[in-house]
């Protein structure tokens, strides 16, 4: 079978590439991925793939039953949609819409997720199981593709025992791969502060009860809900990244100071009492210095866990599949994605797709106008998930 898969990833290649940059030259922005959706559903149609369009608006889902199709069920997700960065690669493939670029390989997603759904079309007499391959729109802004999609029933009916997701990676060389079992990503929520108080002539400080020092009392504050609060064996970090008063000079104490953050943890419990810890230390620090302080906090996507004992499946297939010198293990993540929201219900494995090629100068980081990947990754890409998917399936 693993020899099969091969051929079959080699065969296909030229096509898959060529599906690759077709999404490559027409990226959408998210919840605006009209046209990717219908064209992932005509290629389903063509493969004759049993499959739905129009979940969470422009996502797709497909159906592949082998022999014995109510015996288990496993999920593969690919996410479609682009950001907003004008393409500075100079490439045959190079975005033909200004503005926007699949800058985080969204494109290899969908179309190394499409190969792979030709692959076990192809081999569905020969497994016995169900394969649901979920298209999601919209993983770059919130509220994410994958709650909508979650929230419009994709994994139910039928359910899936597992699922599998796969995400391009340049520091890693094309034809490998990495994994990590346990805490992979964080959750990420975002902070808006706005701080109030009177304001007034700078050399007149007491008149008023100047913002800018509440502000610098906060920012300073916030620092303890990592540092002291914490339990350090859960990830945690604080940022503040922007910081702004309405007016205000060398010689004028403005009545307004705005801030914006991210906090990023890794368990459900500590990231609701950790909101509450920075609300209540900035409301009050304000109030005893006699100002306010109105502290939002907009909830971004949870934490992304990969089930252990599927991981570790996972890993042990890869190793088999690319041998050992093309797997390697991962370290934890602060930065954030959607696919969480999948490993919060279900036995989730979301691996990292080598893409890279130092050789060949391909190491630009995802989300710059500069990222590209080396092609050959997409062969690894198909045949791996191919194999990790009928691996389980015979579990
Ligand atoms: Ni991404």
């Amino acid at each position: 079978m693993q020899k099969k898969i091969k051929t079959l990833a080699a065969a296909y290649h030229t096509d898959i590439v060529a599906v690759r940059r077709h999404l490559h030259r027409h990226p959408e922005l998210s919840y605006q991925e009209v046209k990717t959706g219908k064209y992932i559903a005509a290629q389903l149609e063509k493969l004759g793939i049993e499959h739905r369009h129009g979940i969470a608006d422009n996502g797709v889902v497909g159906l592949i039953k082998g022999k014995n199709p109510d015996e288990k069920v496993i999920a593969l997700r690919a996410d479609f949609d682009a950001l907003p960065i004008e393409e500075a690669n100079e490439v045959v493939y190079k975005s033909e819409n200004p503005g926007v670029m699949h800058a985080c390989g969204h494109d290899v997603h969908t179309a190394s997720l499409l190969g792979t759904a030709r692959i076990l079309q192809e081999l569905r007499h020969e497994f016995a199981g169900t394969i649901k391959l979920i298209f999601q729109p919209a993983e770059e802004k919130l509220p994410g593709g994958a709650s909508l999609m979650i929230a419009e029933g994709v994994l139910e009916n039928p359910a899936p025992g597992g699922i599998y997701g796969q995400h391009v990676h340049p520091p890693l060389e094309a034809g490998t791969v990495g994994f990590r079992s346990g805490m992979y990503m964080a959750s990420a929520d975002e902070l808006f502060l706005t701080v109030r108080g009177k304001g007034g002539h700078g050399a007149m400080p007491h008149n008023g009860n100047d913002p800018i020092v509440i502000t610098a009392h906060i920012i300073t504050a916030l620092q303890q809900v990592v540092s002291r609060n914490a339990d350090p064996t859960i990830p945690s970090v604080l940022t503040l990244g922007k910081i702004n008063s309405t007016g205000g000079a060398t010689n004028i104490i403005p009545d307004e100071v705005k801030l914006e953050g991210t906090f990023r943890t890794m368990n459900e419990t500590w990231r609701s009492e950790a909101h509450e810890k920075m609300v209540r230390i900035a409301e009050g620090i304000a109030e005893s210095m006699g100002g306010t302080c109105d502290f939002e906090v907009m909830k971004g996507y949870p934490f992304l866990v990969n089930d252990e004992a599927l991981t570790a499946r996972a890993k042990n297939a890869a190793v088999a599949f690319l041998g050992a010198e093309n797997v390697v293990d991962l370290p934890i993540r602060m930065t954030a994605e959607d696919f969480a929201y999948y490993s919060q219900k279900m036995p989730a494995c979301f691996y990292r797709l080598g893409t890279g090629n130092r050789a060949r100068g391909i190491t630009s980081p995802v989300h710059t106008p500069t990222f590209d990947i080396d092609e050959k990754a997409l062969e690894t890409g198909v045949g791996l998930m191919t194999w990790l998917a009928l691996e389980e399936l015979k579990g």
